[in-house]
């Protein structure tokens, strides 16, 4: 089921997600959930706060859709290890219409469990990399605006401002 995209504003967005704890049926649902609103949206990236559910899961698949076997899911994710630098364009579907660039490690390994439980650790390169940090920050209540410029971020939250005035930010 496709769930809508929360935007920049709302409160679960700026929540830390409750630990997942249970690996039952409602987690499957809320994992096809959360793959149908992503593909749906066109990211590569969602974490369950997008959709509203203040949970510390987030799904990732970088193509698209288009390599089932690149599905990934991530329970509990913590980075714990990164290495170079990387600056590439960087959006969020919860910040429609924006991009900045943006510094992140060159590679990123996280520790998190799949939607079974069974824990892993992955290293992902460029932009699984960035996916990684990017999405272990939503659940940490944290959007990639934070790691912009104060002047940059501003400038972003004052044109949200105004669309959320003229009624076209909801
Ligand atoms: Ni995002």
């Amino acid at each position: 089921m496709v769930h809508p995209i929360v935007k920049y504003g709302a409160e679960v967005l700026s929540k830390v997600a409750e630990p997942i704890t249970a690996y039952d049926k409602q987690l499957q649902k809320l994992v096809e959930d959360m793959f149908d609103s992503m593909y749906a949206a066109k990211g590569v990236g969602l974490a369950a706060p997008q959709i509203g559910v203040s949970k510390h899961i987030a799904v990732i698949d970088i193509t698209f859709g288009k390599d089932p076997d690149q599905k990934i899911v991530l329970c509990n994710p913590v980075i714990i290890a990164t290495e170079g630098k990387q600056t590439e364009e960087e959006g969020c579907l919860s910040v429609p219409d924006f991009r900045e660039k943006l510094t992140r490690p060159m590679r990123a390994t996280v520790r998190a469990r799949d939607a079974k439980g069974k824990e892993f650790t992955m290293t992902g390169e460029e932009l699984l990399a960035r996916a990684f940090c990017h999405e272990t920050d939503h659940l940490n209540g944290r959007l990639y605006l934070s790691h912009l410029s104060t002047l940059k971020r501003e400038l972003i939250v004052r044109k949200i401002k105004k669309l959320t005035k003229a009624g076209e930010w909801a």
